[in-house]
């Protein structure tokens, strides 16, 4: 067999687990051997990797023996049960689920953030939150150049951050309405094709969900800056996979609107779409299927005078997910 590396994907039947199969194929990390876990309901059923079936197997301490590094997105239940099995059986684990986000024991990575967090870990990983992840790339450089002082986001999220489940709802209450016939709601709390519903995840009792404090947590861990204050509003929206945050960041030091494309442009894995003239701008069809994150309507606040908006789509499955995990496996590499 060639050289390389064992890795597992935990959810490989998923929206992410399939997704981190093709970006592993497309950025040729080295796999010598790829193992494929899902649920039991899915034992003896088949992935494809390199145009070959992979066979998906029951989860137990011996499947994981010899794996290298294992790849898991099967939710945050799954992750707690499964991850501390997986790494006593000797595997680094990425963890895309919300399990070990905030363990301040685990590193939690934007590769062209902060790698340097990946030096110290005890076996797990975490790649944050598909939102978050969108919303940290141009934060970043602004936050470097100007202290960042205060941020409100208000996503715009895709129904793949739902997973399978959610891609299907939004496909056949689509279906459903060209029929005529009545759209259920099965997966969502509320019917999402032609429809906004601002709310995702559970209530805390102070009226922000889980996924926008997910925002607000994760924002200052990975930016490093444990007291900045972040206002979140979340929306799911009937789009298939990507992700749009409109932003407004404000500053220390003054940036100014072309400040800000400059730094935006010169910044690892973000690309500037912002020509007003030309009507060109991110939108989330535009975005789909590439591994950056793209950022226009680039202008100074009107309310504020260090304040700066802007708007930012990624797609959720690609850098919202797989191809972020997959970077931080090439940190691994590199190390
Ligand atoms: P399965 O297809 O067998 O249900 P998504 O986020 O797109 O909904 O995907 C979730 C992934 O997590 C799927 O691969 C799913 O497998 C897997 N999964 C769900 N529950 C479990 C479980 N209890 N153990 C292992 N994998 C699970």
């Amino acid at each position: 067999m060639a050289s390389g590396l064992s890795i597992a994907v935990v959810g490989a039947t998923g929206a992410a687990g399939q997704t981190t199969l093709r970006i592993l194929e497309e950025r040729k990390f080295p796999v010598c051997e790829l193992r494929a876990f899902a649920s039991e309901r899915s034992v003896g059923k088949t992935v494809t990797f390199r145009g070959e079936p992979v066979t998906i197997r029951a989860i137990e301490p011996a499947a994981f023996r010899g794996v290298d590094i294992a790849f898991c997105s099967a939710g945050s239940a799954q992750s707690k049960e499964y991850e501390p099995m997986i790494v006593k059986a000797g595997a680094t684990v990425i963890d895309k689920s919300n399990a070990f986000r905030m363990d301040p024991d685990v590193p939690l990575l934007v590769p062209e953030i902060n790698a340097h967090a990946a030096r110290r870990h005890h076996g797990i990983l975490a790649c944050p939150n598909c939102t978050t992840i969108v919303t940290v790339m141009p934060l970043k450089p602004l936050h470097d150049a100007g202290r960042l002082t205060r941020v409100i986001a208000t996503s715009f999220q895709a129904v793949s951050g739902a997973g399978v489940h959610g891609i299907a709802e939004l496909r056949e209450q689509t279906l459903a309405w060209a029929r005529g016939e009545a759209m259920v709601a099965r997966h969502f709390p509320h019917q999402i094709a032609f429809n906004l519903v601002p709310a995702i995840d559970r209530f805390g009792p102070d009226g922000y969900t889980a996924e926008e404090m997910k925002l607000v947590n994760e924002t200052r861990k990975i930016l490093e800056a444990p007291g900045l204050p972040v206002a979140p509003t979340t929306v799911r929206v009937p789009v298939f996979t990507s992700h749009s945050i409109s932003v407004t960041a404000e500053t220390e030091v003054k940036i100014t609107a072309g400040r800000a494309r400059d730094l935006f442009a010169r910044f690892p894995g973000l690309k500037l779409w912002d020509d007003p003239a030309q009507h060109r701008y991110p939108m989330p069809i535009a975005v789909e299927g590439q591994d950056d994150c793209f950022v226009g309507r680039i202008r100074e606040d009107l309310s504020s005078p260090n304040g700066l908006s802007f708007w930012v789509v990624g797609d959720q499955l690609r850098k919202g997910a797989a191809t972020n995990a997959v970077q931080i496996a090439e940190l691994l590499l590199k190390s």
